[in-house]
């Protein structure tokens, strides 16, 4: 974001390379003396970007302070292309206020959605009744999280996979198991079996 006309030459490149959709994710500028999203929005869409994801922070904010959302309203009345807001949305309210008040196209959620992937029916529920939906049963979250954790260790095999499998196993349980104790047993855990066998002994005592 320091050198709109390297963006402007990358970007030009890859949309002349491929034949699918580009898309591009961006934050709101290079520091808070710098914010210049708007200028990089706007290279974007000239030179074909379909679609602009736009994290409320600055590079150099990293993960600092409160994502802002002004620059992405900004953004979205700026450009024609979809422009979808990101940055610190964890509860469906406040995806809700984040879309009226950019009135973005769409909504990107990272860190919300660890150990809790049923925040996108949360927020589509909210979005379309207004009413708050009820969290999920330990049956359901023991479901999704053996799935889950299955799915790691086929699609990164039998060394890497259990290693992946404790973050987001530390994530998901993360509100549940305060003392870390149950963390700690699985995170020496080296085998896929033994994880999932623990797993579920863990939801057969809570
Ligand atoms: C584990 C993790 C990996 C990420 N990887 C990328 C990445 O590869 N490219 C990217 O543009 N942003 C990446 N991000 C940033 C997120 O896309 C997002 O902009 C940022 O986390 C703010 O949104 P959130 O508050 O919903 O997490 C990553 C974030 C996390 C937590």
């Amino acid at each position: 974001m320091q050198y709109p006309e390297l963006v402007e030459s990358i970007v030009k490149s890859v949309v002349g390379a491929v034949k699918i959709p580009v898309t591009l994710k961006t934050r709101t500028g290079w520091d808070p003396d710098n914010r210049n999203g708007l200028e990089i929005a706007k290279i974007a869409e000239r030179n074909g970007i379909q679609c602009l994801a736009v994290h409320g922070r600055t590079r150099a904010c990293m993960y600092k302070g409160n994502a802002e959302y002004h620059t992405i309203r900004e953004i979205k009345e700026a450009i024609s292309i979809p422009v979808i807001a990101n940055g610190d949305i964890r509860t469906p309210q406040q995806a809700k206020e984040v879309l009226e008040f950019t009135n973005a196209d769409g909504l990107m959620i990272g860190r919300g959605a660890q150990g809790r992937p049923w925040i996108f029916r949360e927020v589509d529920h909210f979005l379309r009744t207004g009413h708050i939906l009820a969290p999920p049963e330990k049956e359901e979250v023991r479901s999704i999280l053996l799935e889950h954790v299955a799915n790691l260790h086929q699609l990164y095999g039998d060394v890497m996979g259990p290693r992946i499998a404790r973050k987001h196993v530390g994530w998901y349980l993360e509100d549940q198991d305060t003392d870390r104790s149950f963390r700690k047993l699985f995170n020496g855990i080296e085998s896929g079996e033994v994880q999932i066998e623990t797993l579920n002994g863990y939801f057969d005592q809570i």
